[in-house]
């Protein structure tokens, strides 16, 4: 760990109703009880909870975001979308875009790119998922794919300081499958060296657990975590939370 902050970003995917937001209460209790430690959670459920959980986490230092937005900043006849300026209005300071389950069904860099650009504009702060898949990685293409999608993907994006890289490959998601460190490090420092800048905040994303996390947290250049299955239960989320910090 390596900047001031380390992250602890929680993606729900299509998971959780009203009821499951009483199961942060545990969450909401253990950030408060640890005030002094410098690290930030931030919960990104589905859109039908952005509201009612920002509204739930208003007296506590835990932020929430967004899984995905429309890439026009205007309204408009897009049936069944959801746009940038419409999560910030019902309290969503971050939105992930570019996860790899969104770029699956179609989405390409152009895409992403725009997505960014509307986000930025209506103030929202962007976790930006790259990664490679496992036939890219078999290929030893994983460089190659990052730079595009970083280069496509921020193209002419000039202020990047409201953006997180998340470094999620493919192959790791859902899995339980993470990479060999050798491996996570070259990535990392990749990634750093096409932003030249040192305060870039880059996370890892897939099959982060509290058993695995030991391993990663120490890897020079990671700056917090992207959990998906884990978060979803509050003491494996806490666990991991833990077990970083400590
Ligand atoms: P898992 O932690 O379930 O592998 O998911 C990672 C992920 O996709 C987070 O965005």
């Amino acid at each position: 760990m390596t900047n001031k902050y380390t992250y602890f970003v929680a993606n729900w995917k299509m998971f959780g109703d009203l009821r499951t937001l009483n199961s942060l209460d545990k969450v909401i209790k253990f950030s408060k009880t640890n005030k002094k430690n410098k690290f930030r959670i931030i919960y990104c459920p589905p859109s039908t909870l952005i509201r009612p959980l920002s509204k739930r986490l208003k007296k506590t230092k835990i932020e929430v975001g967004a899984q995905n937005c429309h890439h026009s900043y205007d309204f408009g006849a897009n049936t069944g979308q959801v746009n940038s300026r419409m999560l910030k209005s019902v309290g969503a300071k971050y939105v992930i875009l570019g996860h790899s389950e969104n770029r699956q069904l179609g989405e390409d860099d152009k895409l992403i790119n725009l997505k960014i650009k509307s986000a930025l504009k209506a103030g929202l702060k962007i976790i930006f998922c790259i990664g490679e898949t496992l036939r890219e990685k078999r290929n030893k293409k994983t460089n190659q794919v990052l730079a595009k999608q970083i280069k496509n993907g921020l193209s002419s994006i000039n202020n990047k300081s409201n953006i997180v890289i998340a470094y999620e490959p493919v192959w790791s998601i859902g899995s339980g499958l993470i990479p060999k460190s050798e491996d996570l490090k070259k990535s990392i420092s990749f990634i750093k060296s096409k932003f030249g800048k040192k305060s870039l905040k880059i996370l890892y994303g897939g099959s982060v657990n509290g058993n695995n996390v030991d391993k990663l947290k120490i890897i020079t250049g990671i700056d917090g975590f992207l959990v998906g299955g884990a978060s979803q239960d509050s003491k494996k989320f806490i666990d991991i939370i833990k077990k970083t910090i400590n």
